[in-house]
């Protein structure tokens, strides 16, 4: 557990994938074409605090519309929730919304934020702890698409209840969709919940704005990816060499990140010479849009069962709680 006031981390969980892992991972995405990243690249110490930042932008509806309904619905959320809950947060980031629901839970059994981002993570576990002193918090450091331990809480819980707010879900192509819905309904075991936000198919002109706000905090988010590339990987990207795009796909119904080449260029990465075309992309990350019918049947495929949902007025994005 994370006290308030602990500089180190005792109670961390720390399932960081090996570094081995990571190379071929990325050495595979790169063979793809097009060339491909994960998008939990993006989420190094300053991709998570430039995520942030892009949260605040005036374009980026998502989080303040997802806040706002969750302000409306957390009553609803914590009576369906149910008494002394572990609350098991995938991609917490700083847990902003999280605190929604916590105040709302008084009695939780525990809660257990997991993210790639360490010193992230960590942070906003003090922070809750601070805000929240008589909530143990057990953080888990991992890459949420593989199984992990979950920490067992001092105090046996109800039920488990998975949340995964922000439409990451959005970021996972069908098939990896389906798998970690899969994973989190065998987290939650046959009596839990999910409480998950999804992002609403809209205007593609907005969707466009909301990937490509004008003070450039996506774009500098995009292109930290190739920073982090070169300073964990020891790759030689220029940055100067790629600029950020953001293309909607209609029949994929999503947004792509894109780091375009703005020359032919020759790249190395552990060892590989990695050639780029003048204009070529690099995708960096999907952001799938959903028609509620759309991401119905894909929780139908996990088995999950709908049970209720709220959206806002102007019907840009959904909060859904199902059960396992
Ligand atoms: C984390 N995820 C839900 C964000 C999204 O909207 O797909 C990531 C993001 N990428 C660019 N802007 C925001």
């Amino acid at each position: 557990m994370i006290r308030a006031t602990s500089q180190a981390a005792p109670g961390l969980r720390d399932y960081r994938p090996a570094e081995a892992r990571l190379v071929a991972d990325l050495l595979r995405g790169l063979a793809e074409r097009p060339k491909r990243l994960s998008p939990m690249y993006l989420y190094d110490s300053r991709g998570s605090r430039l995520f942030e930042r892009i949260c605040e932008q005036p374009e980026y509806y998502l989080t303040r519309t997802e806040t706002e309904i969750m302000r409306r619905c957390a009553g609803d959320l914590a009576r369906s929730i149910g008494p002394r809950a572990l609350l098991v947060e995938f991609g917490s980031g700083a847990s902003l919304k999280t605190r929604l629901l916590l105040d709302r839970l008084p009695d939780l059994a525990a809660y257990v934020p997991v993210d790639i981002s360490r010193s992230h993570l960590l942070e906003a576990a003090r922070s809750i702890c601070e805000a929240y002193p008589r909530l143990e918090v057990l953080p888990v450091c991992a890459d949420f698409t593989r199984p992990f331990g979950l920490p067992r809480p001092s105090r046996p819980p109800a039920r488990t209840v998975v949340f995964f707010p922000g439409s990451t879900l959005g970021n996972f192509d069908e098939a990896p969709a389906i798998e970690l819905l899969e994973l989190m309904r065998l987290i939650a075991r046959p009596d839990g919940a999910l409480v998950i936000g999804i992002d609403l198919v809209k205007d593609p002109a907005v969707l466009q704005r909301a990937y490509d706000d004008a003070a450039g905090v996506t774009a500098e988010f995009n292109l930290n990816v190739l920073l982090r590339l070169n300073r964990e990987f020891g790759a030689d990207f220029d940055p100067r060499g790629f600029r950020h795009a953001a293309v909607w796909v209609p029949e994929a119904s999503r947004i792509e990140m894109h780091l375009e080449s703005v020359r032919r260029q020759s790249v190395r990465l552990a060892g590989e010479a990695i050639e780029f075309a003048a204009g070529e992309p690099l995708v960096t990350e999907h952001c799938h849009k959903y028609t509620p019918a759309a991401f119905a049947a894909l929780a139908a495929r996990a088995r999950w069962k709908a049970s209720r949902s709220w959206c806002d007025d102007l019907g840009r994005f959904s909060v859904r709680y199902l059960e396992a």
